[in-house]
């Protein structure tokens, strides 16, 4: 199928390298010229596991980029608008996705074959039905259902993994406003044979990607909530607690092979300092407003936000108990990304307690083995001081926090040994085993 998508970002430039790799005709759409052609040359803008080698395979084959909306929209049969949403504070601001659905309206007026038009970006319900189907009819002077028709499809993509997810998904939804639309999609989805679909109308597909972030960030914070208990009896592990939590077959349902997935952060009822990146945060406080406007309040939301939005700070309160004053006390900061296996520090929780670390007084000391230059950004020239090695970091700390499960921090216990030095290591993400350092401590505890 010939395929355009408008928006090269991280959503954006994963689709199309995937669906190019999966046989269609794929061409990127971006005002930036910049990203254009380094699309063209093979080289990703954004840093994906994978991206780079798909993106080179494909190009100038299955893939092409460019900075003309019209053509590429003229030569397909489906546009797919992968534009930003960010969350102003009160609503997703719909700016960018209005602009291209206007761009879209006024070719298709020139258009004479059935173009469907899908919304992938992250938006609430509503939005696809209710602004994007009118600012096409408006543009082009067509009837939805006639001329084009209008679709939605969420990406469920983790960051980091996302091509392995684009490329294995554990299912895939499609919501359309008529069969017409939906067969256009199943179409350019039929490349994936074997996965699950669902197939809906927009709202619900829209609706759908809200409540599966929601629920996994609920079940992170109300995670953390029972770890904030246990840590205050002073005598229950919360590892331990989510470890007899998880034998319900229903929670972890045991595999095939007879194998059970053991309990662990991949599961989101890992406690810990609490979650972050471009996804959840946003997600959830959208939700969450849109809940409100629609006079349906969502108290539950509202708590997931408040003990997030508390947890790092339990980073702090933990710290304090081994050394009460932190004037000039040494810390290293171990991981500053919002997760392993990238550089994004989006909503880091890292970012909190470094901050207040500094208004402490403390000398911190930050390690993360690919987000230090997005660290650089964040904080002021000189205020903390970037180690080039796990072992620079933590040779003369007097404390050590952990902020990202990078697995490289599995190596801390020998080296501290090795170095003959014995700080408190407060474990941000639990990852460690607490038999095998001096002092540890961490979240749930
Ligand atoms: C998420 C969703 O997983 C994805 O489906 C959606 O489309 C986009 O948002 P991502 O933002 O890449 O993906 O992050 P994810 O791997 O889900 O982790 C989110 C945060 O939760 C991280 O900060 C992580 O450290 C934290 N986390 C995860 C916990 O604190 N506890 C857990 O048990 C699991």
């Amino acid at each position: 199928m010939k395929v355009s998508i408008v928006g090269t970002g991280y959503v954006g430039l994963v689709s199309g390298v995937c669906l190019a790799e999966k046989g269609h005709q794929v061409t990127c759409v971006d005002i930036d010229q910049a990203k254009v052609d380094q699309i063209n040359q093979g080289i990703p803008p954004i840093y994906e596991d994978g991206l780079e080698e798909l993106l080179k395979k494909n190009i100038k084959t299955n893939l092409q980029a460019t900075t003309d909306l019209r053509q590429a929209v003229m030569d397909s049969q489906v546009s797919l608008i992968a534009v930003g949403t960010p969350f102003d504070g009160q609503e997703i601001d719909l700016r960018f996705i209005k602009t291209v659905a206007r761009q879209i309206g006024e070719v298709l007026k020139d258009k004479d074959d059935y173009h469907v038009v899908v919304v992938k970006s992250t938006v609430v319900p509503g939005t696809s039905d209710e602004v994007v189907l009118p600012i096409v009819e408006e543009a082009s002077g067509k009837k939805a259902g006639e001329a084009f028709g209008i679709g939605m499809n969420p990406e469920f993509l983790k960051e980091g993994e996302a091509i392995v997810d684009f490329m294995n998904p554990d299912r895939i939804v499609l919501g359309g406003i008529d069969q017409k639309t939906l067969a256009v999609m199943e179409e350019l989805y039929a490349v994936f044979p074997e996965v699950d679909q669902l197939t809906t109308n927009c709202k619900t597909a829209e609706m759908i990607k809200y409540t599966a972030n929601s629920l996994l960030a609920t079940m992170i914070s109300f995670s953390n909530e029972i770890g904030n208990l246990c840590a205050a009896t002073g005598s229950i592990d919360v590892v331990e607690v989510m470890k007899g939590v998880h034998l319900d077959k229903r929670l972890t349902p045991i595999l095939e092979t007879g194998e059970r997935i053991i309990p662990s952060f991949t599961t989101y009822l890992g406690a810990g300092c609490g979650f972050g990146g471009s996804c959840f945060p946003k997600d959830v406080k959208a939700l969450k407003a849109f809940g409100e406007q629609r006079l349906s309040p969502m108290p539950l939301l509202g708590a997931v936000l408040k003990v997030n939005a508390d947890q790092p700070y339990k980073m702090l309160t933990l710290l304090q108990k081994y050394v009460a004053d932190l004037a000039n006390v040494r810390i290293a900061i171990l991981g500053l990304a919002f997760k392993p296996g990238t550089d994004d520090m989006r909503e880091s929780p890292a970012i909190p307690v470094i901050n207040e670390l500094l208004a402490k007084g403390a000398v911190v000391q930050a390690y993360d083995p690919i987000a230090q230059h997005e660290a650089e950004k964040i904080f002021d020239a000189g205020k903390v001081a970037y180690a080039d090695s796990l072992e620079t970091a933590i040779k003369d700390a007097q404390a050590i926090l952990i902020m990202t499960r990078w697995s490289e921090f599995n190596a801390l216990p020998d080296l501290l040994k090795a170095l003959n030095n014995a700080p408190v290591v407060i474990d941000g993400r639990r990852m460690l085993d607490k038999q095998e350092l001096a002092k540890y401590d961490g979240i749930g505890l």
